[in-house]
């Protein structure tokens, strides 16, 4: 039976050490921007809220409606961009269809950049300088390395290549040494590369998308997936992948508090560049 790799106790020790932090560091500043209102968006928003307040970051909630055009949000990022009073900057995902993504994450102060989408952040972590690099990756790596599951060397399967979870797990797996492999939606035969896989991360979005018999045994398997039923939230891994896993996320309680806890602690990272007590590098 899998040792299941408790997020939320890990994320509980991250926080205890992001409000020492900021007893060290006085006011920290984080601000938030959604646009529309997504459901799940609002949940995320509302959870990361909670969690500021709780270790003392203040977090500003800046919302616009879902009709915004692409230069409102352009404006309002220029704002935060030239606001000295905020450390931080989380423009939440998805956006409408009228706003191009990529361009609003051009228009971000790289330094203010809490979720690494910047191109000079995800360049960053291209060549293996990182500097803010996403909460969701970063928490996956810490669980791997609380848990001691050896990185290098290991086959890793990454199952989705987002721009916030995907891509950069996948970098950040393979700057630790492991051999990676990213699946997606036009992968042939998927579970022959689940199958080799000693790390397995699922990050797709599809309810028991991996089953058991696509797991090898032993394996460390990450269920970043957030799939909300009648029934709960459920990931995108069978628990029964516990019976032949070495390790498993649970949903909930893995990967998800994991990414808030890392999100607060981007926040602090970003407030010392901020201040020079970290170099951030410029071009
Ligand atoms: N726990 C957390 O903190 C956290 C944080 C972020 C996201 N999430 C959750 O993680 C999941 C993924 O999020 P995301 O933002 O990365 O999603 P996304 O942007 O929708 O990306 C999904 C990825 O899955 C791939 N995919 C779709 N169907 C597939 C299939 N049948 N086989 C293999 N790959 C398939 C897609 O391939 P293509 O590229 O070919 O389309 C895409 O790369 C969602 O459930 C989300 O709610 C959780």
């Amino acid at each position: 039976m899998a040792t299941l790799m408790d997020g939320a106790a890990l994320a509980a020790r991250i926080r205890e050490e992001v409000k020492s932090d900021l007893a060290e560091l006085g006011a920290v500043r984080l601000a938030t921007v959604l646009v529309g209102d997504d459901p799940a968006s609002q949940i995320y928003i509302r959870l990361k809220h909670r969690a500021a307040d709780e270790v003392g970051i203040e977090a500003i909630d800046k919302r616009l409606p879902d009709d915004t055009p692409e230069d409102g949000l352009l404006e309002l990022v220029e704002e935060l961009n030239e606001d000295d009073a905020v450390d931080g900057i989380l423009v939440q995902t998805p956006l409408p269809p009228q706003i191009d993504e990529a361009r609003v994450m051009r228009a971000l102060d790289p330094v203010k950049d809490v979720d690494g989408l910047h191109p000079f952040n995800a360049g960053q972590l291209f060549f293996g300088h990182q500097t803010l690099v996403g909460a969701t990756p970063v928490g996956i790596m810490r669980l791997l390395a609380e848990y001691q599951v050896p990185v290098a060397g290991a086959r890793a399967v990454v199952v989705g290549r987002s721009l916030i979870v995907g891509r950069p797990v996948a970098m950040l797996l393979l700057h630790a040494n492991a051999t990676v492999t990213i699946c997606h939606s036009r992968t042939q035969d998927l579970a022959r590369h689940t199958l080799d896989a000693d790390i397995l991360v699922a990050a797709v979005g599809q309810l028991g998308l991996i089953s058991t018999d696509m797991v090898k045994q032993g394996a460390a398997v990450i269920d970043v997936g957030m799939n909300r039923t009648d029934e709960g939230l459920f990931g995108d891994v069978d628990p029964n992948v516990a019976d032949v896993a070495a390790f498993l996320t649970p949903v909930p309680g893995g990967v998800g508090p994991m990414t808030i806890a890392c999100l607060l602690e981007n926040a602090v990272r970003a407030a010392r560049y901020r201040s020079g007590a970290l170099a951030f590098p410029r071009i």
